[in-house]
């Protein structure tokens, strides 16, 4: 983290120390500690103080009574919109729902371990960045949302998942904690497999949420991997699948575009009724084929279908997985076939099971291999900044 200036809200002195470890050596920002003990000031008289030296988050907490963190957020709210405020205190549904109508940005567990303070710290810092920015009018040169990245194929097992997991740790190494990974395959969905994650909360706990979906309230169902990607995972059954419309869906995936930077979306084989709704937000397309005649003939029909329905908007890629098998096909028969140039071309390995077996992407566990050099060369069409060798080595040698 870098440049942060975060005002601590707490009569908690120990509190500071507990944030200074988790931050570590590399914490190059300011922390400051407001003593809210003897809380005599109103909201207004405290946040006239704060626009003196403006910070960039301010957390409220722990040990401050809640009905008196959230009158605070409120004003600062009101007053400093280009703060974000982040709440110290023990989550429950019923105080994201306050904290939510208060404009807090995230609920922080008090006894929350170092990895999940600093993930938090970096999310909120950076909605407060781009708020700024916002007020300021100055773009940040993504335009409103971020990319909406979505992977599909019209056959089961042919490396989506695959495919996703890597290009959101991919995507992390050059953007940590900007990139978010949601299963929608609602069936069979295996995001969580592949990383080796164990949800708290899935995409149904999203459906659920009443009305309109609020960013903030879908931060708390996302799921952490180290590799600072953030997941919304599949749910549980198939049954609960289904509880999750394609409206919903669809809506789901926006909100988390105002939130992030990179939204990829994983699919179940062809094109269902959710997937082809959520097409209609897709900024970038990705085609997955195997090296097989019927993959190559399903894969022309479904970009026939998408053509009748006029889904042609999306930026297109075409990725051949396991284009090295010896199957009397080459890459010009398949591009002649589908009628688009091959963009990577992915060799089949071993590092790539071997790699889910871990739940750490061929990208970070094998980054020299051949397949994780396709796959970076895929992640640096989206990235802005693209992948250096010391990233690579880093998440190589993390793991
Ligand atoms: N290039 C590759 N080399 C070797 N194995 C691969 C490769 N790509 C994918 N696999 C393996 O193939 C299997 C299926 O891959 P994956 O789960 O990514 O497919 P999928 O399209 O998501 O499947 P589903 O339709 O069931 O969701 C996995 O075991 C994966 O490790
Ligand atoms: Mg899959």
């Amino acid at each position: 983290m870098t440049e942060l200036r975060i005002l601590l809200a707490t009569p908690h002195a120990g509190y500071e120390q507990r944030l200074r470890r988790a931050f570590g050596d590399t914490f190059n920002g300011e922390l400051r500690r407001w003593d809210l003990g003897g809380w005599v000031e109103t909201p207004q008289e405290l946040v006239r103080q704060l626009t003196v030296s403006v910070p960039d988050v301010v957390a409220i907490g722990p040990d401050v009574e809640v009905d008196t963190a959230l009158s605070l957020a409120r004003q600062l709210e009101q007053d400093l919109p280009e703060i974000s405020v982040l709440l110290v205190s023990e989550p429950s549904p019923e105080l994201w729902q306050r904290a939510l109508r208060a404009g807090v940005r995230d609920v922080l567990a008090p006894d929350a371990v170092d990895a999940d303070v600093c993930a938090v710290f970096d999310r909120v810092l950076e909605i407060a960045r781009r708020r700024r920015q916002n007020l300021v009018g100055e773009p940040d040169g993504q335009g409103p949302g971020g990319r909406i990245i979505t992977i599909v194929s019209p056959k089961g097992g042919s490396g989506k998942t695959t495919l996703a997991s890597n290009l959101a740790v991919g995507l992390a190494m050059v953007e940590p904690n900007r990139v978010v990974l949601v299963d929608l395959d609602l069936q069979f969905g295996d995001v969580a497999t592949a990383l080796r994650l164990t949800p708290q909360h899935t995409v149904v706990d999203a459906a659920r949420l009443p009305g309109h979906v609020e960013g903030m309230a879908l931060k708390s169902f996302l799921t952490p991997h180290p590799s600072n990607v953030w997941s919304l995972c599949g749910p549980e059954t198939p049954a609960e699948g289904e509880e999750v419309s394609a409206e919903q869906a669809t809506q789901i995936v926006q909100t988390l575009a105002d939130e992030f930077r990179y939204v990829i979306v994983d699919t179940g084989s062809g094109l269902s009724e959710h997937t082809l709704s959520v097409l209609e937000t897709t900024t970038d397309l990705i085609l997955l084929c195997a090296m097989d005649v019927p993959s190559v003939r399903s894969l022309r029909k479904e970009l026939d279908a998408l053509e009748q329905l006029g889904m042609t908007q999306q930026r297109r890629y075409l990725v051949i997985n396991r284009a090295d098998s010896k199957v009397g096909l080459d890459l010009r028969d398949v591009e002649a076939s589908i009628g688009m140039s091959v963009d990577v071309a992915l060799p089949s390995s071993r590092s790539v099971p071997l790699s889910m077996n871990q739940g750490s992407p061929v990208v970070e566990s094998e980054p020299r291999s051949p397949v994780a050099r396709q796959l970076v060369g895929l992640v640096e069409r989206f990235a802005q900044h693209p992948v250096t060798d010391g990233q690579r080595r880093r998440r190589g040698s993390q793991r």
